[in-house]
């Protein structure tokens, strides 16, 4: 087999690489170990950046995004006794869109099996191999347990965060990583019952941090931070429920509650892994960089990580030129450090790490925010995605 750019790994990174190439008609196959039903069903992001709704709808992805994903204007602020609005255009201009990650991935493999390139699942023993030569190669077995060659120009290793492509780069001479484990995690729900809220809920609580997110009018996602080591079974849907309840409490206000659909402990990392490049070799995506989910900027970080080295794929196999290719690791984590902050930024202000004293800066800042045009700006700049190059 021969393609021009092999893709490992058909997270949202993958196939949304795969589309942008596919549409300036440069040939290339996917690899994914799992089956598609894993793949559709796995539960992960909802807020979309504008930035990566454009990226969606410019790539022919936006019909159901549109038709089912909703546009917010905003998200509340919480902290004991206040529950502030942070208006979004207002303060920058900008939206952000709650549609799931699962549905991303479902409208990503739709488009792909409609005519797009080469999407294999169930694959295994993946290995891209000569990456620092002009003539890279992926050797993998097929779901038949045949073992196959793909030749190709270019690998792009978008296989998340355990993949296989990371190792090979950081391996390198030049590489590094930097890494942070917060001494937290998040117990997330899914639940069959309409938002109790217009707009995301993120609050601060002397029990813990707390998020109202949602799926659609009638699902809502909820976390709740933990301490990472507790375990599931010791958190019955009444348990949660009434957790929920405390640290979201405002006069006049109520959670509504219903069937618990489905629920799972998050642990909690920063990881930037640099460059993101070796040889012929190109990492996006989780497979390069890990934040935190409180600033909602993982799944957002992927697609402006393949709408960088999309444009610079292009421009080398089609044009010859190599500058956007040379340029593809220091441009994309100039981003990633950014987005990086942020969402340590937004972990470190919202989450009780059990001093007092922390405590107190944390509602001095929540109260900056809630003040300050300046401060509510910033948050909000970041929150709704910077420009690509930032
Ligand atoms: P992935 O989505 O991880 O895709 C990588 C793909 O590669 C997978 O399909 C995997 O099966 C495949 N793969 C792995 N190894 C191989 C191999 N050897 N060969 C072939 N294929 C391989 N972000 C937020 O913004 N908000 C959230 O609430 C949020 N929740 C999350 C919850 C969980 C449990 C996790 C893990 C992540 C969450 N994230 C969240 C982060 C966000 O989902 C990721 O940033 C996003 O999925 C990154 O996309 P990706 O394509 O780079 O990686
Ligand atoms: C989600 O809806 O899953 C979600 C929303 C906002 C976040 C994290 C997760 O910051």
């Amino acid at each position: 087999m021969r393609t021009r750019v092999a893709i490992i790994g058909a997270g949202p990174a993958g196939l949304l690489l795969s589309r942008l190439l596919s549409l300036q008609g440069i040939e290339n196959v996917v690899l994914e170990n799992r089956s598609r039903e894993y793949v559709e069903a796995r539960i992960r992001a909802g807020i979309l950046e504008q930035h990566t709704v454009d990226t969606l709808t410019d790539a022919g992805l936006g019909d159901r995004l549109h038709r089912e994903g909703m546009e917010h204007h905003g998200i509340y602020l919480q902290y004991p006794g206040t529950r502030h609005k942070l208006d979004f255009p207002a303060l920058c201009g900008r939206t952000v869109w709650v549609y799931g990650q699962t549905e991303v991935t479902k409208d990503l493999i739709k488009a792909q099996l409609d005519g797009g390139a080469p999407l294999l699942f169930e694959v295994s023993d993946v290995s891209p191999e000569d990456i620092d030569t002009d003539a890279p190669r992926v050797r993998f077995t097929d779901a038949d347990g045949n073992r196959q060659v793909l030749e190709c120009d270019v690998v792009a290793g978008t296989d998340g965060f355990h993949g296989v492509s990371r190792p090979l780069v950081t391996a390198g001479t030049q590489s590094r990583t930097w890494e942070r484990t917060y001494p937290y995690a998040w117990l997330g729900i899914l639940a069959d019952v309409a938002p109790s809220t217009d707009e995301l809920i993120y609050a601060w609580h002397p029990d813990g941090f707390a998020l109202h997110s949602m799926r659609s009018p009638s699902v809502s996602r909820l976390y709740l931070q933990v301490d990472p080591h507790e375990k599931i079974e010791d958190w019955s849907d009444d348990r949660i429920w009434t957790a929920l309840a405390t640290r979201f409490a405002l006069a006049g206000w109520q959670l509504q509650t219903g069937p618990i659909t489905e629920k799972s402990v998050l642990p909690m990392r920063s990881f930037v892994s640099a460059p993101m490049r070796r040889g012929r070799l190109f990492l996006a995506g989780d497979a390069a960089h890990i934040v935190p989910p409180t600033g909602a900027k993982g799944l957002n970080l992927a697609v402006a990580d393949v709408t960088l080295l999309g444009t610079a794929l292009v421009r080398w196999l089609q044009e010859k030129q190599t500058d956007l290719v040379d340029s593809y690791s220091d441009r994309a984590l100039a981003r990633v450090w950014r987005c990086t902050h942020f969402s340590w930024f937004m972990t470190s202000m919202l989450h009780r790490s059990g001093d007092d004293f922390d405590a107190q800066l944390q509602l001095s800042q929540l109260r900056r925010v809630c003040s300050s045009e300046a401060a509510a700006r910033e948050l909000a700049e970041n929150y709704t995605g910077l420009p690509l190059d930032t």
